[in-house]
């Protein structure tokens, strides 16, 4: 049988030749029909003007990246209140936290479309067993953390979950097959974000096979565009929720969401809040809380010289030592307006290597070195654009157990490392003896469920449920 040459949908065909790309049908006439209608899926996804001006603006013409003349760390609330004044306004925040928790105010937001290429796990991120004992997978920890902050205040937290085409389904899948780990499935919308084709250096469109582009996913700020486009906005508007809680898929003990850091966003009528974590040396791989015309912007650590990472205060303490671990707290009107006229956020250029195809041939080609470019937008870049924000600064141990690499440093091991002594520190709190090795570390491996502790003083209230604990022990409560 003879196949069209081209998708019979001339306005497509005609955007893509405008865009210079018609070499995307090269092998168009030689497909199966499903091959062809795979392919015509992905060309109407891409929006073609977009590409065009992308292709211009940031692969064929890069701008170098420029460092604004005048940099200063940006300012934020410490851990610890260090006044009588501060304390007030954590009280006062806390308290409006979690009014707007029960008034219904305040979403869950996880951004989980990422490749997850360091970690190397077979299926979506968000499945990875990442606790020490239970192996609960990522999804479980945040649902469970969610139903713990429910029932503690009494309320609902709609649960919005973004993946990309690479994991949707089986994203979805796993939580049907979990039974959505005993959440109500009416408070949970799974939606995807754009892809974006990998372009080559000549400013061509890769192709990973003769029926598909080579596409990722448009960078995690490519969520605050798929809020919009997903309907995701209009249902939060439809439930009443004003403020989202933005985390990423890779940290098992994240606080999904927290009464004082929404509280003090609120209360000073921020459009997007952040929390830092001072870095634990002046080039630690974290972006920068960085203060640019009186905006906070985040400056990547590969882009703040070595002279303004390293600087130090006359105490001793590092100048720029706020660092970013992605955790926000955005209004829904910001993200509103952030797509009011067009998407705001700029698209960032990463050379990567991408296989793709011989356009004549069809045979694939794995290049040795970088011979495309990604764009990607970061969700940090709303920042600068807010009128407001905040920032708050976190306890390293309480809430940062990163799961970027399959070894080493960020990997399962480190976090259930950070989870265990995190664990016993709330024990040690309350009194409850931990055996320690002879360097101090803890000879036991502690697993908290969420519906057990989601604070050390919770541990308080449930001490008669702690067994005595003996030397290389494995304990989970929940
Ligand atoms: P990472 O920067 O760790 O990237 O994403 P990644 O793609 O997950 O992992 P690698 O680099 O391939 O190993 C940080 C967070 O942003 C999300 C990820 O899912 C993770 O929660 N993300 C990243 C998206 O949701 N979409 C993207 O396009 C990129």
């Amino acid at each position: 049988m003879m196949h069209d040459s081209v998708p019979q949908h001339p306005v497509l065909v005609d955007q893509v030749a405008a865009a210079g790309q018609s070499h995307i049908f090269n092998f168009y006439a030689s497909l199966s029909c499903t091959h062809q209608q795979h392919l015509d899926a992905q060309v109407a996804a891409v929006d073609w003007e977009l590409i065009t001006k992308l292709i211009r603006d940031v692969v064929l013409k890069p701008e170098p990246f420029n460092l604004p003349d005048k940099i200063e760390p940006a300012p934020y609330f410490p851990h610890t209140p260090s006044d009588a004044a501060t304390h007030d306004l954590y009280s006062r925040a806390r308290r409006r936290g979690i009014t707007l928790l029960r008034e219904g105010k305040i979403a869950a937001f996880v951004v989980a479309g990422g490749q997850g290429t360091r970690l190397g796990w077979p299926g979506p991120k968000g499945t990875f067993p990442a606790t020490p004992i239970g192996k609960k997978p990522l999804f479980q920890c945040f649902v469970e953390y969610i139903r713990a902050m429910e029932a503690r205040h009494h309320t609902t937290i709609p649960f919005y979950i973004m993946t990309s085409a690479i994991n949707h389904a089986a994203t979805v899948d796993f939580f049907k097959q979990n039974h959505y780990f005993s959440m109500s499935e009416s408070q949970l919308m799974f939606f995807s974000q754009d892809m974006l084709p990998a372009i080559g250096f000549d400013g061509k469109v890769l192709l990973e096979s003769p029926s598909s582009m080579a596409l990722s996913p448009n960078g995690h700020g490519g969520s605050l565009l798929a809020l919009q486009k997903s309907g995701a906005l209009s249902d939060m508007r439809r439930r009443g929720v004003t403020q989202i809680s933005y985390f990423q898929v890779d940290n098992p003990i994240v606080r999904c969401v927290d009464p004082l850091f929404i509280g003090l966003h609120d209360l000073h009528a921020a459009d997007m809040s952040s929390k830092m974590l001072p870095k634990a040396f002046g080039k630690e791989k974290l972006g920068n809380f960085c203060l640019v015309d009186g905006k906070v912007r985040v400056i990547e650590y590969s882009d703040l010289p070595e002279e303004l990472a390293e600087a130090r205060e006359p105490g001793g303490l590092l100048k720029f030592r706020a660092g970013s671990i992605a955790l926000h707290v955005i209004s829904r009107s910001f993200v509103e307006q952030l797509n009011a006229h067009g998407f705001a956020l700029p698209y960032h250029r990463a050379e990567k290597k991408v296989p793709h195809i011989d356009l004549d041939t069809g045979a694939l080609a794995n290049p040795p070195k970088a011979n495309a470019v990604k764009m990607e937008t970061f969700v940090f870049d709303a920042l600068p654009l807010a009128q407001n924000s905040i920032i708050y600064e976190t306890d390293r141990l309480d809430e940062f157990a990163p799961i970027k690499n399959a070894e080493g440093v960020d990997s399962p091991a480190s976090a259930a490392d950070i989870i265990t002594r995190r664990n016993c520190q709330w024990l040690d709190e309350a009194g409850i003896a931990i055996p320690r090795r002879a360097d101090g570390t803890p000879d036991a491996m502690i697993e908290l469920g969420a519906s057990f502790a989601i604070y050390p003083e919770d541990v308080f209230d449930k001490y008669s449920r702690v067994p005595t604990i003996t030397p290389g022990a494995k304990l989970h409560l929940e």
